[in-house]
């Protein structure tokens, strides 16, 4: 068995593996983690890598704090800019004008909204950008985390400045108010997103969505095959046309789930045929 000692990087590899992880999407991340796995390592009075392993072999509990330790949780407002541009001047129209032509009211899931700086942006999207232009349509978001921590967070919606630095400038002062050295969202935007704790390995949300957010998550951080299981799965819950927006540096298996096509490449935009 290899050896850790006072190697974290390769225990993290080692539990990364054993988590369905792919260690490739941590590059950026990895001392990140490793000082939480380290801290944690001090905490249990652990005096090396291979210690923590033994002690993980004999309580698989904690498996699910290795688990939450590895969570990243960076986000930020309009976070890829270009992609809410699109969002706001063609996407968002077509599947209002698709849903009023259905009879349904349209649906939105982010999954993996961390503490709410996505669903919220689309909230100020929608009441800044759409409803001028559709003033009878109503939305359904809803956003999803496994981190108990991070949803509280998104129910206080107070930010840094520099989550908002995307935010285009004529809204931040509309839809935010200024408390200390916070920025907090108001009421009537914070309303329009409903939360859920869900880990998406294990649940998602019922019913179709005409659009789905699975930025930075499944297929960044999870293995290949994890990664497709969890794609067939939204691909279940998207309607016929609906959009998936990833993550910049992500690829969505096309060859493995082949009703999604690609719908923006740049973009990191697909839809269900
Ligand atoms: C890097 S953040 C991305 C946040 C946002 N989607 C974005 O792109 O800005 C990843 C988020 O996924 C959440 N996450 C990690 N594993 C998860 C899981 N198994 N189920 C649900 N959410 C998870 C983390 O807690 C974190 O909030």
């Amino acid at each position: 068995m290899e050896k850790f000692q006072d190697n974290c990087d390769a225990f993290l590899k080692w539990a990364l593996h054993n988590l369905d992880m792919r260690p490739e999407g941590f590059k950026k991340v990895r001392k990140q983690v490793c000082k939480r796995v380290r801290k944690r390592r001090m905490d249990l009075h652990l005096n090396s890598y291979d210690d923590y392993r033994s002690y993980l072999q004999q309580n698989p509990q904690e498996w699910e704090v290795v688990d939450q330790m590895t969570r990243i949780t960076i986000s930020r407002f309009f976070r890829d800019s270009k992609t809410w541009e699109k969002l706001g001047n063609g996407l968002l129209p077509e599947i209002i004008l698709k849903a009023n032509a259905g009879g349904y009211i349209p649906r939105c899931w982010s999954a993996g909204c961390a503490s709410g700086e996505e669903p919220y942006s689309l909230a100020i999207l929608w009441k800044e950008k759409i409803l001028p232009s559709f003033p009878d349509t109503s939305l359904e978001l809803i956003a999803t985390d496994a981190d108990g921590y991070l949803l509280k967070r998104a129910a206080l919606a107070c930010y840094k400045r520099s989550s908002l630095k995307e935010v285009p400038p004529e809204w931040t002062d509309k839809a935010f108010r200024r408390k200390d050295s916070c920025w907090c969202l108001k009421g009537s935007y914070r309303n329009l997103a409903k939360f859920d704790m869900q880990d998406i390995r294990k649940e998602m949300p019922q019913g179709l969505f005409d659009l789905v957010f699975c930025k930075n998550l499944a297929a960044m951080y999870f293995k290949k095959e994890l990664a497709v299981s969890l794609f067939r799965k939204i691909s279940e819950r998207m309607r016929k046309g609906a959009f998936l927006m990833l993550g910049s540096h992500e690829e969505f298996p096309l060859d493995q789930v082949k009703e999604i096509k690609e719908f923006d490449r740049g973009l990191k935009i697909y839809q269900k045929e």
